[in-house]
């Protein structure tokens, strides 16, 4: 009887399920120990294990042509993707483009053959110019991790949609803002911004099945 009330209690799909994965996701967030200090290879990389856990599937199963960020910060996340092209025995051209406001010395000093990096704000005109010339004729994968107010993710939406082949993935990160579950105050981010896209663009479906399986993702339903 305990058992079976126990195991109703804690059903994936339920109520207090989804307040534990929600609290669990905001204490893990706000620890200033956490995504905060994790590294790849030595190199700082700001995100959640989970979620390099799903890119690491993605980029196996789809092999994109090539991988772009906006938002480099450390460079962590550039390093891993590059690592993962050659993991996967990628060609040579399968190029990893970070943009970023203001490149880091980390991210400066990254050195690896496929990276390539843009200073600049990720929606001006100047700076998606040097993102397509890196880029001939080619699509693949891009990751949206730079200014996360609902209006410049919009923008960047509209911008990087068509660098993205078909069957790959346009990842909007960090969809957690704004109370999703963590910082409330944060005011409209990426998650506001995804509905309206898709709402407008009959090209991009939202994919939740993979994140779903690890119970939750700084980008989900991003
Ligand atoms: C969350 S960090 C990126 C983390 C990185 N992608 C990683 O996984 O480790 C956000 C970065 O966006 C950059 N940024 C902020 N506003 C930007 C803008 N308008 N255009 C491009 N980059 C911007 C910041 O300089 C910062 O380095």
């Amino acid at each position: 009887m305990i058992k079976s009330i126990k195991k109703r209690l804690f059903r994936t799909d339920g109520w207090l399920h989804r307040q534990i994965v929600a609290e669990f996701h905001r204490q893990w967030y706000d620890s200033a120990h956490t995504w905060r200090e994790n590294r790849f290879l030595g190199h700082r990389i700001l995100q959640c294990p989970l979620d390099l856990q799903l890119y690491q599937e993605i980029v196996f199963a789809t092999r994109p042509r090539f991988f772009l960020q906006t938002g480099v910060a450390h460079g962590g996340s550039l390093l891993y993707f590059a690592s993962l092209f050659d993991l996967i025995g990628a060609d040579a051209s399968a190029l990893v483009v970070g943009v970023d406001i203001k490149l880091t010395e980390a991210a400066r000093a990254l050195n690896h053959p496929r990276i390539r990096l843009v200073e600049g704000d990720s929606t001006a005109p100047a700076v998606l110019a040097q993102v397509r010339a890196l880029l001939p004729a080619a699509r693949g994968m891009v990751a949206l991790d730079s200014l996360h107010t609902a209006d410049h993710v919009a923008a960047e939406l509209l911008a990087y949609r068509e660098f993205v082949a078909p069957g790959c993935y346009l990842v909007v990160e960090d969809t957690n803002l704004n109370g999703h579950p963590v910082c409330p105050k944060f005011g409209p981010g990426p998650f506001e911004a995804v509905g309206p896209f898709l709402r407008g663009d009959g090209d991009f479906v939202c994919d939740d099945t993979l994140w779903r399986r690890n119970f939750f993702s700084f980008h989900q339903h991003g």
